[in-house]
């Protein structure tokens, strides 16, 4: 009886002492657990008189709860602190200034890419990307530039091995296309190029997308019509363009095309030198020897193809004056590019 009695004092000193629910725990399985005092206790009964057995039981019992109840008590205690701590520890302090995240913006190439071809998409032509490495076929002689004819100069190309070079235009992708598909065809192709080439509007590596359109009884005039139609929405509502003559081995008629100046609108300025106009692409009538090289008869087809450079648009579009800014890659640069 009075180690009972010992039991409860003890464990209501250790309860008291407990500062986590861990350690109240603990106190609770080493009085209450089945390895514990008071159940210790009861393994003594055989050692009591047999008269005395039942009032000893009667008193473990009332021992065990008011055990249960001192053990809920402070538990409960416990608890509400730790809750109480937990909840000052994640307190958040809406009134602190905000940290600033950086966020990124889409290169100024790949927004002009982007909204190029979503111009020509809606119009219903097809992206297809042709690789960088090209074999000399594909990039020179299947676009009618024949070994030593003096077209091949035109671009200083990159090369890599005798027959394999970087491609110095995305004409190389009409060609990979028209082998595969015949007409209708409506191709838009854009990519890098690469060229021997390096001053305040020339890069060695620049982008470009080429055009291509082929079927029965194209002529320049849907070129001609397709261009107005994207110098519109991608200049200016009144943006006009104008053909003049050129000459590129894989078209005839060859032709380049200006747009009305997107400074000065066309009355002339520093930008248009003037001029009213600046040139943007080179375009033509698919040549008959292209056409018959993919195996597609010019008597039956005809077609145009144009090539732009993109870096050039992007430039005209957003007043760059250094090509080299796409490539600096300085953050001040890039920031004003957030939509
Ligand atoms: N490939 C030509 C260039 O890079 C542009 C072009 C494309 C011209 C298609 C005519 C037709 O200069």
């Amino acid at each position: 009886m009075e180690d009972t009695e010992k039991i409860v004092e003890e464990a209501a000193a250790e309860a008291q002492s407990a500062q986590s629910s861990r350690a109240l725990y603990e106190v609770k399985m080493k009085f209450l657990g089945r390895t514990g005092k008071l159940t210790a206790l009861l393994k003594n009964m055989k050692e009591i008189a047999a008269e005395l057995r039942p009032a000893f039981g009667k008193r473990v019992n009332a021992v065990r709860e008011r055990l249960e109840e001192l053990f809920a008590a402070r538990e409960e205690h416990v608890k509400a602190r730790e809750l109480a701590e937990k909840l000052a520890s994640e307190q958040v302090d809406v009134t602190m200034p905000a940290k600033r995240q950086r966020r990124g913006a889409l290169h100024p190439i790949t927004k002009t890419r982007e909204e190029l071809c979503d111009i020509f998409s809606g119009m219903g032509f097809e992206v297809f990307e042709g690789p960088e490495i090209e074999s000399e076929y594909y990039n020179l002689t299947a676009l009618n530039i024949p070994a030593d004819h003096p077209a091949r100069d035109m671009q200083d190309t990159f090369y890599i091995t005798e027959k394999f070079l970087l491609r110095s235009q995305t004409s190389a992708g009409q060609i990979r296309l028209m082998e595969k598909k015949k007409p209708p065809i409506k191709m838009l192709s854009p990519g890098r190029v690469f060229r021997a080439d390096d001053d305040a509007t020339h890069a060695p590596m620049f982008h470009q997308m080429e055009g291509l359109v082929v079927d029965r009884g194209i002529t320049l005039g849907d070129l001609q019509g397709m261009l107005d139609e994207f110098a519109r929405t991608m200049f200016a509502e009144t943006a006009k363009t104008r053909l003049r003559p050129s000459y590129f081995p894989f078209t005839e008629p060859s032709v380049e095309v200006d747009v009305s100046c997107t400074a000065c609108g066309g009355k002339g300025c520093a930008l248009c030198k003037g001029t009213g106009w600046i040139e943007v692409l080179g375009a033509g009538m698919v040549n008959r020897k292209v056409l018959e090289n993919c195996g597609i008869d010019p008597d039956e087809y005809t077609g145009f193809a144009f090539g732009m450079g993109i870096d050039r648009i992007a430039m005209l579009k957003y007043g760059i004056r250094h090509i080299r800014s796409f490539t600096e890659n300085d953050v001040r640069f890039l920031e004003q590019f957030r939509d």
